[in-house]
């Protein structure tokens, strides 16, 4: 006879956003509709700024690259989690939750790390103007965005090699509506504090990093932007006004999840809907209707037809 203590845990069950069943249901139509419009929304960004011959320049290269990265990180998440709304019993397959993983960390360290290089591409323009298009051309464009997807792959793959050697055995249900390691690690049927520490250092890492680079770009930006005429600053102010907006609503939710030493179950869910449903939704909503190249582009697009 098999030994209980032997069974291997090969799926998973979400507790879902909330108890309630009607209340899940009513949740069934604003989900889709975020989704819906996230999916539009970023795909619209990035087929404009490729179509358009205006907005062939690094920092609409990289803006293309942002929306991109935001839709594969909400369609990590989003569709099982509309999905499962319906369900009653919220299954995922070990496979299943150890993608989602990979691909969670994957997405948002390269979405970081794409941050920090628009901080890098706006500290050029309006710090060192007359050496923009030296120092930004086409092929450094395209390197730094070869790096973003390198730094945010191993990342992701670090992050799944240290939860691969935790054993499952017992307890499976994870208390939210998708795989995210904090509550994964709970699960396992060893003393995880050891490990714990090593996957929030991998991300403590990689997260901090970006936030103090991130810090010094937009600093030296407005202190360059005080400092000098009032003619252009104050349209590059609203272009960095939109990158702050857009920073503080990806590293809030991530720095209260992975470094508050306190965990409030649905603090912690809504701020998990919060940076996988809400954020990749805002992104391009922040951009498109706060920058003015991008308003004409539309405008244009329009009258085309
Ligand atoms: C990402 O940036 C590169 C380099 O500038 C650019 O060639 C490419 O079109 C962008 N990708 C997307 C999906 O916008």
């Amino acid at each position: 006879m098999e030994e209980v203590n032997q069974s291997v845990v090969t799926e998973f069950i979400f507790q879902g956003l909330c108890t309630s069943r009607e209340l899940q249901i009513f949740l069934l139509l604003p989900f889709s509709t975020l989704y819906l419009m996230t999916v539009v929304g970023n795909l619209f960004v990035v087929i404009l700024i490729i179509t358009d011959h205006h907005l062939h320049s690094p920092m609409y290269f990289l803006l293309a690259n942002l929306s991109f990265i935001d839709l594969c990180i909400s369609s990590v998440t989003t569709p099982k989690l509309i999905i499962d709304l319906v369900k009653e019993n919220k299954l995922i397959s070990y496979g299943g939750c150890m993608s989602q993983i990979l691909f969670v960390h994957f997405f948002v360290g390269d979405e970081m790390v794409l941050l920090v290089t628009m901080a890098y591409d706006r500290y050029v323009a309006i710090c060192k103007p007359l050496h923009y298009t030296s120092i930004m051309d086409r092929q450094k464009c395209i390197w730094l965005v070869v790096i973003s997807w390198i730094i945010g792959f191993v990342h992701g793959i670090s992050q799944l090699i240290l939860i691969f050697e935790l054993p499952f055995c017992g307890p499976r249900v994870i208390d939210s509506f998708f795989c995210d390691i904090p509550l994964v690690m709970k699960l396992a049927c060893i003393n995880t504090d050891t490990l714990g520490i090593m996957i929030n250092a991998d991300s403590g890492v990689v997260a901090t990093a970006c936030f103090i680079l991130l810090l010094i770009s937009y600093t030296y930006i407005l202190i360059t932007v005080q400092l000098h005429s009032k003619d252009g600053s104050s349209k590059a102010l609203s272009t960095c006004t939109s990158h702050i907006i857009v920073v503080v609503l990806l590293f809030v939710p991530i720095i209260f999840i992975y470094l508050s030493p306190v965990s409030i179950t649905w603090l912690d869910k809504f701020l998990a809907v919060f940076y996988s449903v809400i954020t990749p939704l805002l992104n391009p909503a922040i951009y498109t209707l706060r920058n003015r190249d991008i308003k004409k582009a539309i405008k244009k697009m329009i009258n085309h037809r």
